[in-house]
């Protein structure tokens, strides 16, 4: 399922500019504690950390298989500042470099070129050329150089590693095998074959929010009935239950009710069929995970929906928006998405006007850390893992959601419960 293709270099750990004492707050059970301090959505200090100690100090995904599906197939990312090249050698395997000529240090591949295909990698600058696994072929006018083995100067390897049709990078090259650090994820999505499925869609969003308001947005539906009038009346907020397992991520399902089929304009697939390993309960979910820090995963019985999410800077972000079927399905004389696609843009659009607001409003001198309403213990629960990382001082903080059990509508007997119940997640 995953493998660890090669290291690259470690940095010296960066410290923190939040404290234990400012998240003090946070990382108490969700009925007594308050939000993240605003400055963590607006200093530039804090989005420095969080990418270098974040974003670089561990798995990172960065796309999917597909985007390099043959030999010089590859495409850019950015990951912690870094540009990041993910290339199929001519050995069929992944690989990840970093983006830069070992000469003088030019950038190798142009943003320009964020994807493509290529026999060989050839610097811009004074074409140096390195073949597909990385290797420097001798350049021209060194050959009388001392010391100099062209062996020894190949590109920066990265660690690379794929789930799911999911390519993620470690540039710390520190952290524990892709399958540790997902924890229970992926024996809870193994009966699905997500790395089947192909792309129809990609919509990127320009969002003048800190991601982490993105994220939190993600984990609640408390928004939903005000927000997402067409979402809610397919999965009404308050329907759903929490996944349970180990490791930084998060997850939750919402219902589709009534005669609806899935999340679309009109609530229905248009004979879509099922995507492969769906039983009968998924037929009537709509999954939500996040998987840290910032792959947000959203199965749907007929289709798949990622999202993810890349500060800009504090008070903005590049999210990018996938949808994913089943090639067979797609392969079907009158395939149309639209339905879908048009159904999550309208929700995004509605999601990055809140998530706006919040950024304005959080800059504000009179706001001080709000509280979580009974149904955002997932928002908490995100908040845990983001607080935990600032102290870095090796306190996981379990999740003290208020309620585990399925969310239900509640009733006359359930109301006095529910009052105390923690909540379900979504868009
Ligand atoms: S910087 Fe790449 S060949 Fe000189
Ligand atoms: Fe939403």
């Amino acid at each position: 399922m995953v493998d660890r293709v090669a290291g690259s270099r470690s940095r010296p750990s960066p410290v923190s500019p939040v404290s234990a004492v400012e998240v003090a707050a946070v990382r108490q059970p969700t009925v007594r504690a308050h939000l993240l301090p605003p400055r963590v959505f607006h200093d530039p200090t804090v989005l420095a950390y969080e990418r270098e100690a974040w974003f670089g100090g561990g798995w990172v995904c960065v796309g999917r298989e597909e985007d390099a599906p043959a030999r010089g197939a590859y495409f850019l990312a950015e990951v912690a500042g870094e540009s990041v090249i993910v290339v199929r050698g001519d050995d069929g395997q992944l690989r990840g470099f970093y983006n830069l000529c070992r000469h003088r240090g030019a950038r190798l591949v142009e943003a320009s070129e964020p994807c493509g295909r290529l026999v060989r990698f050839q610097c811009p600058y004074h074409a140096w050329v390195y073949d597909l696994e990385g290797r420097l072929r001798p350049p021209r006018h060194t050959e009388a150089l001392e010391d100099f083995d062209p062996a020894e100067w190949g590109l920066v390897p990265i660690c690379l590693a794929k789930w799911q049709g999911f390519v993620f990078v470690d540039l710390s090259a520190e952290a524990p095998a892709l399958s540790a650090f997902l924890g229970d994820l992926p024996p809870l999505l193994e009966r699905f074959d997500l790395g089947g499925l192909r792309r129809a869609r990609r919509i990127t969003y320009d969002v003048g929010a800190n991601w982490k308001a993105i994220v939190e947005n993600y984990e609640e539906c408390y928004h939903c009935p005000g927000v997402h009038p067409q979402l809610n009346r397919i999965t009404p907020y308050d329907l759903g239950a929490y996944l349970e397992g180990e490791g930084p991520w998060l997850g939750s399902y919402m219902e589709v009710v009534g005669d609806f089929e899935t999340l679309s304009l009109d609530g229905a697939t248009h004979g879509r069929p099922p995507i492969g390993g769906m039983r009968d309960e998924d037929l009537k979910r709509v999954y939500y995970l996040v998987v840290w820090p910032n792959l947000l995963i959203s199965l749907h019985p007929d289709y798949l929906m990622t999202h993810w999410v890349w500060p800009i800077d504090s008070g903005r972000t590049r999210v990018v928006c996938e949808w994913f079927f089943d090639p067979a399905t797609m392969g079907r004389p009158g395939f149309d998405p639209e339905d879908a696609i048009g159904f999550w843009d309208l929700t995004n659009r509605q999601d990055w006007h809140v998530c706006e607001l919040q950024q304005a409003g959080t800059r504000s001198r009179a706001y001080t850390p709000g509280r979580y309403s009974a149904i955002e213990g997932s928002v908490h629960g995100f908040d845990l893992m983001v607080a935990d990382r600032y102290a870095n001082d090796g306190v996981t903080t379990v999740v003290e959601r208020v309620a585990k059990q399925t969310i239900t509508r509640p009733t006359a007997t359930r109301t006095a419960r529910r009052r105390e119940a923690g909540a379900v997640t979504g868009q």
